[in-house]
């Protein structure tokens, strides 16, 4: 009888661009402080891709090239190409689309998924599917966003959070169990009033008034999105453990997405874990909204072992939020 498969992570790659919006950059744009910004979100300075004519792509090509060195793969092999973002290259065709076409990789088809802050998990849960269905052999699932395009820089209370990042993860079939075990997400579109872009969409198509009311840019009431983050990641990885029977001892690392530390702490305390156990680089990138959990991976890929429980969790845009049981497999 055959064994079932499972998708492993068999690789990672990662890409912050090398522009630093520190917070004392950023007191010099906005009436804020690198003391506010620090004990209220944990983050010191972010990523900014600059320069004309770069979008995300940019961001997913180099983390997938680098993926591919690593596993010793030419982009002509990947199968499919997902990209979790918020901020395509354009509305259509997709960032998938078009990164596909700047990695050579001609083999793939590819689309993108608009979860927010929750799209690398709800595109790794996809991924996932492709592999455990046996059709696909290496799906490339990324996370990426560009959040410099979408953050008004006059508004204090959106433009300390957001950088710049993308993080990629090839999954292929596995016999031994490895990989991703079990993955709950959720949605809850009342969420919407609170966290999202006003116009630009087919609600509200983008013409002279929309621009000069500044509705392009991340609408976000921080206080209430605050408190359903707290409770959603929190609720969701306890929820995920119960469900396997298992406990924050079981578990080696928490990959949570980098929103706001004091969401991180909750969630962290709420599973029973130790800060060693607990993934943190918002210091450094601050949130990049669906690249913060695979940059987490990219950063501490050289620290995880085979058959380590790691559990990702994340809250966003949307709502949308989720937690994933993942085995790791080298
Ligand atoms: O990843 C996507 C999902 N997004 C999130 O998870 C974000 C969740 N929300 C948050 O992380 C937090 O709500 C923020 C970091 C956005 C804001 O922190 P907060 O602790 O909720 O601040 P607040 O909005 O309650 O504001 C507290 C005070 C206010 O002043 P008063 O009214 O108390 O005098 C604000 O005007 O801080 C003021 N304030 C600032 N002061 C200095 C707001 N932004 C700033 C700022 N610098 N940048």
């Amino acid at each position: 009888m055959s064994k079932k498969i499972t998708a492993a992570i068999t690789a990672v790659g990662g890409f912050v661009p090398e522009d630093r919006l520190t917070n004392f950059d950023l007191e010099k744009l906005v009436d804020t402080n690198d003391e506010w910004i620090r004990t209220r979100t944990g983050i010191s300075e972010r990523r900014i891709l600059k320069g004309e004519g770069k979008a995300t792509s940019d961001l997913v090509v180099p983390a997938v090239k680098e993926l591919c060195d690593k596993r010793g793969i030419d982009p002509m092999e990947i199968d499919c190409l997902i990209v979790g973002t918020v901020t395509a290259d354009m509305l259509f065709p997709s960032t998938a689309n078009i990164a596909c076409d700047k990695l050579g990789a001609k083999n793939a088809w590819g689309f993108d998924v608009s979860a927010a802050c929750s799209g690398f998990l709800y595109s790794l849960t996809l991924g996932a599917s492709l592999i455990e269905s046996g059709r696909y052999k290496k799906v490339v699932v990324c996370g990426a966003d560009k959040m410099s395009a979408i953050v008004d820089y006059s508004d204090r209370a959106t433009c300390i959070i957001f950088g710049d990042g993308a993080g990629a993860v090839l999954l292929e079939p596995d016999e031994d169990g490895y990989g991703i075990q079990d993955s709950l997400l959720k949605s809850d579109g009342s969420g919407c009033n609170f966290l999202h872009m006003k116009a630009g969409g087919s609600l509200r198509p983008s013409t002279i008034e929309t621009v000069t009311a500044k509705q392009h840019y991340i609408y976000q009431e921080g206080q209430p999105v605050f408190k359903f983050a707290v409770k959603g990641m929190a609720d969701v990885s306890a929820e995920l453990l119960e469900r396997n029977s298992l406990t924050g001892d079981d578990i080696a690392w928490l990959v949570p997405h980098q929103a706001n530390l004091r969401i991180i702490d909750a969630t962290a305390n709420r599973m029973g874990l130790p800060k060693e156990k607990v993934m943190i680089n918002i210091q450094k990138y601050g949130n990049t909204t669906a690249g913060t959990i695979p940059l987490c991976l990219w950063e501490w890929e050289k620290q995880l072992k085979k058959g380590d429980n790691l559990v990702l969790a994340a809250f966003g845009g949307g709502f949308t939020w989720g937690a994933t049981l993942v085995k790791w497999a080298y």
